[in-house]
């Protein structure tokens, strides 16, 4: 039997970078990005947002005001910037042969809005495949940190949306609230090891940084891409 020919472009490799609040995510999807970028074709996104019809919509998700938003709306509105975001720019980079890096993905609405919101895992992984069209990541980076540490980190960070201190929407929500979304994502880790890579997001930066550029590292060495 001969191996089937090379394509002369391959798909770009779809990378997402989760955790809870304050975890990291920002501050190393920009450095993993600066690492990367000269190695292989890598565009750097974020969720909810990425589009401008995304980023209206997290305008309306973490509005501070909109408090009294149903746990569906919450899920179906991430959905929806989601939606846009894979239509927009993820599907049309990979086709392209553009690797992609995300600030979040499906695996952040299973942990806010199931296990976090209390919605059944099904209806959101549901829900989620018309979103992305069935699009799963090749790697999934969980910088895992206990609320008690990351909310502040998160509420004092510059560029975010909310009043200093107070932190957005989802940010005000209780400590319980976020307790249970991290133990959601330690949970989606445990279910599928062979694409998720978790990290200590506790850890100094720099650990936490090479940690990360090994774990992309290893992939691109798994798909015969230098690095
Ligand atoms: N390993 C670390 N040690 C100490 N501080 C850190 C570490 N990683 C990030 N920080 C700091 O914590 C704050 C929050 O980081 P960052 O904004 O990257 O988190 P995030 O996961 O993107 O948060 P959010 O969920 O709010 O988007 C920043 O001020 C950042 O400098
Ligand atoms: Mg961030």
């Amino acid at each position: 039997m001969t191996n089937p020919a090379k394509p002369i472009r391959e798909r770009g490799l779809f990378i997402t970078i989760e955790g809870p609040e304050g975890a990291g995510k920002s501050t190393h999807a920009r450095r993993l990005h600066e690492r990367f970028r000269g190695v292989i074709p890598l565009v750097l996104a974020r969720e909810p947002g990425g589009t401008a019809i995304g980023e209206a919509i997290r305008t309306v998700l973490l509005d501070e005001r909109h408090r009294e938003m149903s746990a569906e709306t919450e899920m179906l509105l991430f959905a929806a910037s989601r939606a846009q975001h894979v239509g927009e720019v993820v599907l049309p980079a990979l086709e392209a042969g553009t690797s992609v890096l995300s600030e979040r993905f499906v695996d952040a609405s299973i942990a806010y809005q199931a296990y976090g919101r209390g919605l059944p895992v099904e209806v959101v992984r549901r829900v989620n495949e018309v979103a992305t069209r069935g699009l799963i990541p090749d790697l999934t980076l969980l910088l895992d940190v206990d609320p008690s540490v990351g909310l502040p980190r998160a509420r004092g960070a510059d560029g975010k949306e909310g009043p200093r201190g107070r932190g957005d929407r989802l940010e005000q929500e209780t400590l319980e609230f976020h307790r249970r979304v991290r133990a959601g994502f330690l949970q989606l880790a445990r279910e599928e090891p062979s694409r998720f890579v978790v990290v200590d997001g506790t850890l100094p930066a720099e650990e936490v940084h090479a940690a990360l550029a090994d774990a992309v590292r290893k992939l691109l060495d798994r798909r015969g891409w230098c690095s």
